[in-house]
């Protein structure tokens, strides 16, 4: 079964605890479930990466080459981690980025992606519903690229 990455940076392996009047309620392996039950109908399995260190997410990316697509939410790695963004640069697939909160309506250090410009498109502010909604996106360009209608399976 072909997979989606979904690869989380920095601080985001303790949501549920980290913020939750910010950052929701939903742990790491909430969101896993929630991603994986929105794939299965597409055919699309999930391989998780979660890490604090710029260089893991790195690594993770360059083993991920053979992932049909990906979930990026690179945690306070958007500001300035250009490793990270480089590293994105060279991932061959569609992927979108993701932030459980509204960026734009919180610190100014925080309003300057340096890895947004390369998604396909950027999902922010609406908790871990964002990242159903990312993969569904993911999902949906896979079969649209392959020539299928949306909503059937990725072949
Ligand atoms: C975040 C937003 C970042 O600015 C912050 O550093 C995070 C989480 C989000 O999901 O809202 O770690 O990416």
């Amino acid at each position: 079964m072909p997979d989606l990455l979904l690869l989380n940076g920095p601080n985001l392996g303790i949501l549920g605890r980290r913020r939750p009047e910010l950052y929701g309620h939903e742990t790491l392996a909430d969101i896993e479930r929630m991603v994986g039950a929105e794939l299965a109908p597409y055919g699309l399995g999930l391989r998780s990466v979660q890490r604090d260190g710029e260089g893991e997410l790195v690594g993770a990316i360059q083993d991920s080459y053979g992932t049909v697509g990906a979930v990026v939410n690179p945690g306070a790695l958007m500001i300035a981690g250009w490793s990270l963004r480089d590293a994105l640069e060279n991932y061959p697939r569609p992927w979108i980025e993701v932030h459980l909160s509204n960026v734009w309506a919180r610190e100014g250090f925080r309003h300057q992606s340096v890895t947004a410009p390369l998604a396909r498109g950027v999902v922010a502010g609406l908790g871990a519903f964002g990242y159903r909604l990312a993969a569904r996106a993911v999902a949906e360009l896979l079969a649209a690229d392959a020539g299928g209608a949306p909503g059937r399976a990725v072949k």
